[in-house]
């Protein structure tokens, strides 16, 4: 495996690479995705076994411009349209009807084709130079925490990749929205990096896929997907103060002002303070001033520092349930599942 920088040069050796059916892991400003042709089925293959995904679990193509999507897929409708003229270049995801030559194992047998277009300047560049549409899911082991950095690509997936393309952290931190713009009324299979109020600005109100229901439409709303190997539990906002938190149990709280709120009602309690909890505790604070957009970009960020650190155990609250908190909520939901 061999990590470029986003020159020019190394831009046009990514892009060289994956037109020669290579893997290459490229920086979007939702999280790292394992590029493959989506064209080339032995380079898909080797996608999923990267990954160790299961096959029955569909994979994003990715396009530089609008004009590459005839080649792939369809709008079904106007307003399948207007949200992609809306929205594209960023985080959403739309799933369109397919063309033939999208092989099956990219939709895993499905006859819609999710597409997005990303925003990061490196991505496109790699993507438009490569000439092919890009396959590329998230650049982590299938139901492990997605990258957010290219350092976390090298540790977790190493010598299965070809090339790391280096862009830096990613800005939203989450991965995208994913749409269903098939049907009758659009459905949120996934909570990410575009808001539902944005969404619905442009075609009124959307449905959001119940999480609980026994049958996944989306292999991404999988319970279990995006967890830490630390065991995950998760309170309601402001909660922490009141749960059972071990002394080398590590703490996520959403903002300064809950932390300090946690110190404060945690002081007053004697036993606590005489056990020294507070002095060994690790304490990470996804956003100081509250500030939902910068916590959704910390996120994964800090959970792979957990995991670097060898914490078995962290204990997170939610997040107000509007804007990225809506995806920050269903990641840390997901990731608990997994206990
Ligand atoms: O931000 C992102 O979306 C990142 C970057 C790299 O673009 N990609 C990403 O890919 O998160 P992945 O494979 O980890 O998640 C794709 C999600 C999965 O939940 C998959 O089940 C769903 O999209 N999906 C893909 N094709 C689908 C289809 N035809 N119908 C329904 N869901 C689909
Ligand atoms: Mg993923």
């Amino acid at each position: 495996m061999e990590i470029l920088s986003p020159t020019e040069e190394g831009i046009a050796r990514a892009a060289r690479a994956l037109a020669e059916g290579l893997l290459v892991a490229i920086p979007t400003e939702t999280v790292y995705g394992l590029g493959a042709n989506a064209f080339d089925t032995r380079a898909v293959a080797r996608v999923f076994e990267a990954k160790r995904r299961p096959t029955f679990d569909p994979l994003i193509v990715h396009i530089a411009e609008l004009d590459g999507l005839d080649e792939i897929a369809s709008f079904p409708n106007d307003l399948a349209r207007r949200l992609a003229e809306a929205f594209w270049p960023g985080p959403l995801t739309l799933i369109l009807p397919k063309r033939e030559r999208v092989p099956g194992l990219v939709t895993s047998g499905l006859d819609s084709v999710a597409v997005r277009m990303p925003a990061h300047p490196v991505a496109r560049s790699i993507i438009r130079l490569s000439r092919v549409p890009v396959a590329a899911p998230s650049a982590n082991p299938f139901g492990y925490l997605s990258p957010t950095r290219a350092e976390h690509v090298a540790r977790m997936l190493g010598d299965a990749v070809d090339f790391i393309v280096d862009g830096g952290a990613s800005d939203i931190g989450v991965e995208s929205t994913v749409l269903d713009v098939t049907g009758e009324r659009p459905k949120i299979l996934r909570p990410g990096g575009l808001p539902r109020a944005a969404i619905e600005e442009i075609c009124g109100p959307v449905d959001i896929i119940d999480r609980v229901s026994a049958q996944p439409t989306s292999p991404g709303q999988l319970e279990s997907h995006y967890a830490p190997h630390a065991r995950l539990d998760l309170v309601e906002a402001g909660g922490l103060a009141a749960a059972p938190i071990g002394a080398e149990d590590a703490v996520l709280f959403f903002d300064e002002a809950s932390r300090r709120a946690f110190h404060a009602a945690r002081e007053g309690n004697l036993a606590m303070a005489a056990r020294g909890e507070a002095q060994s505790r690790m304490e990470r604070v996804l956003s100081p001033s509250g500030d939902l957009r910068e916590a959704a970009a910390a996120l994964f960020d800090l959970l792979h520092a957990f995991d670097l650190e060898g914490v078995e155990r962290v204990w997170a609250e939610r997040l107000p349930s509007e804007g990225l908190g809506l995806a920050v909520n269903d990641r840390l939901w997901k990731a608990s599942t997994k206990n």
